[in-house]
């Protein structure tokens, strides 16, 4: 598959992009301040908080996964069965219980994933999301592939 273009010029802090590439769902965040600084807490309640399994460009092993913190860029496909998981930027909804700091939730079996796409222990899924290969072509236009 060819590589895809995404324009993040409106992609407002908060918000998420959902592009296709290769038939896969591909979500772009536009991370708060408040989401990034959220990720470090989380740590404990990971089960690859550093990506060591996690698939992902090298450039992108680190404490955000990312190449500019502010965006994360991740395979919307849960890594237990395929499933797409729901985008919960909220914290701690009710439902979400009092450790929740926002993130993604699998409707198919309950996985749970952060900010960084990282996935929470005692969950289905063995491992964090996939990060694709990515670049940026100039300050709001990534090439995603
Ligand atoms: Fe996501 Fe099973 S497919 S938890």
């Amino acid at each position: 598959g060819a590589p895809v273009e995404a324009d993040i010029a409106n992609l407002e802090p908060g918000g998420l992009l959902r592009v296709k590439w290769r038939g896969k769902p591909v979500w772009i965040v536009h991370r708060t301040p408040e989401m990034l600084a959220s990720l470090s807490r989380n740590d404990r309640n990971l089960v690859d908080p550093t990506s060591e399994v996690a698939q992902q460009p090298e450039y992108c092993r680190n404490a955000t996964r990312s190449i500019k913190p502010v965006y994360l860029v991740a395979i919307g496909i849960c890594t237990h069965l395929g499933c797409s998981p729901i985008y919960r930027p909220e914290v701690a909804p009710d439902d979400m219980g009092p450790d929740w700091t926002g993130g993604f939730f699998c409707p198919c079996h309950g996985s749970r994933f952060d900010l960084a796409a990282r996935v929470f222990k005692n969950v289905p899924a063995p491992t964090n999301l996939v990060i694709p290969k990515h670049t940026y072509l100039d300050e709001t236009t990534l090439l995603i592939g």
